[in-house]
């Protein structure tokens, strides 16, 4: 914290000596030859890691592909990315960062919820549009005017995940493990206990844990003798790899549902067999034929030698929905890309298609996914 603040100081003086700066606040440039700045901040490191790096990897796809066919308005787009730690007040010192030292016109980030709810207002204020890929607590769009998403809400997945529940899996008892100090668990519990109750299920218990915690019997022990015959815990992957583990060591058999937090190539790694049986929504899966996704995936694949999840697909939509933005507004104005993205419409990106809705969200189905065998397998696509 202290070393960023230090070295932004020592970046404005730099910048005052250097004479004007080469792309305005608004981001005009000054030079036909000059990039386009565009900014990223997510976690790089910390128990979320996964989520920022494969972000990034998307995102750099994205770019690399549309400098490849030319740019954008005949300039080529230029990545500058801020590691956040996985800490809300690490976030809004990075967007804070990305708009006045690297003048970017655009920010993209973040992935989870509380991070973005600390970074937006600061986009909000500098009027510089910010498109979160995969935060889906409602209040982030609720930011201000520049603050999108390219993903649903919660309000949706919650109701998704129950209706699955009570539709398909035919459920009528379900418990509840949420993370306390993170504002997307915190709402999809209460999205997905109203719309479960609301629909004839009971939710039989509610408990709490914080993430970094890494003993969860008490909460387990508790809920085994509720009896449900599931356990809904909206969290992120590392802790969820645990619980599942821990629940089997109690011997619990229910299995576990929950949300887009569960993506990372970590979730198996950390949960191994004990998540078998376990349903998940998403965003996307990666054995969608669709062309968008399979030409995608083989180009990810070949630079990454890994399966892009969600938070990557989402990442490189989010980016192509910024550069078609920009070309549609013909410049660098931000109050006209703001407008641009607005009016985004049947954008066909991996993750879906995407038209912006009027309160900068968009609208589109839930994946369910199903864990079994060690393996993620698509399950149903999920309109509530
Ligand atoms: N939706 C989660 C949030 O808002 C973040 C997330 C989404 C993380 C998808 C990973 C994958 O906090």
């Amino acid at each position: 914290m202290k070393g960023i603040k230090k070295s932004v100081i020592a970046l404005s003086l730099l910048a005052a000596f250097c004479g004007p700066h080469e792309q305005g606040s608004n981001g005009a440039a000054s030079t036909a030859q000059s990039t386009i700045r565009v900014g990223l901040y997510g976690a790089f490191t910390g128990s979320t890691a996964t989520f920022g790096q494969n972000t990034k990897r998307g995102v750099e796809l994205a770019i690399s592909e549309i400098n490849g066919a030319g740019g954008v308005l005949g300039r080529k787009l230029e990545l500058f990315s801020e590691d956040d730690q996985g800490k809300p007040e690490e976030a809004a010192s990075a967007v804070t960062k990305l708009i006045t030292q690297n003048n970017v016109i655009g920010v993209i980030g973040e992935n989870a919820s509380s991070r973005s709810l600390a970074a937006a207002p600061i986009c909000q204020s500098r009027h510089i549009p910010m498109i979160s890929p995969s935060s889906t607590n409602p209040d982030v769009t609720m930011k201000g005017d520049y603050i999108f998403r390219v993903c649903f809400i919660d309000s949706y997945q919650g109701r998704a995940v129950a209706r699955f529940a009570r539709d398909t899996l035919k459920l009528s008892r379900v418990a509840i493990l949420r993370d306390v100090k993170n504002d997307y668990s915190v709402g999809l519990a209460k999205f997905f206990g109203d719309a479960f109750i609301a629909t004839g299920g009971r939710i039989v218990g509610d408990l709490s844990y914080v993430e970094g915690d890494n003993d969860f019997r008490s909460q387990l022990t508790a809920i085994k003798t509720m009896s449900p015959e599931a356990i809904f815990v909206p969290g992120y992957y590392t802790e969820v790899g645990q619980i599942a583990i821990q629940a089997r060591d109690l011997g619990i058999t229910a299995p576990l549902l929950g949300g887009d937090g569960w993506d990372s190539p970590k979730l198996l790694e950390i949960g191994g067999r004990s998540l078998d049986g376990a349903y998940f929504a998403n965003h996307y899966f990666p054995d969608e034929p669709r062309p968008a996704v399979q030409n995608f995936v083989t180009k990810y694949r070949a630079l990454y030698h890994q399966a892009p999840e969600s938070v990557a697909a989402l990442g490189y939509d989010a980016v192509g929905i910024l550069a078609q933005a920009i070309r549609a507004a013909g410049s660098l104005d931000s109050a006209k890309i703001r407008d641009a993205i607005a009016q985004t419409k049947d954008f066909q990106g991996v993750a879906g298609v995407t038209t912006m809705g009027p309160d900068r969200n968009p609208i589109k189905p839930v994946a369910l996914l199903h864990v079994s065998g060690g393996k993620i397998a698509f399950k149903e696509w999920v309109k509530p």
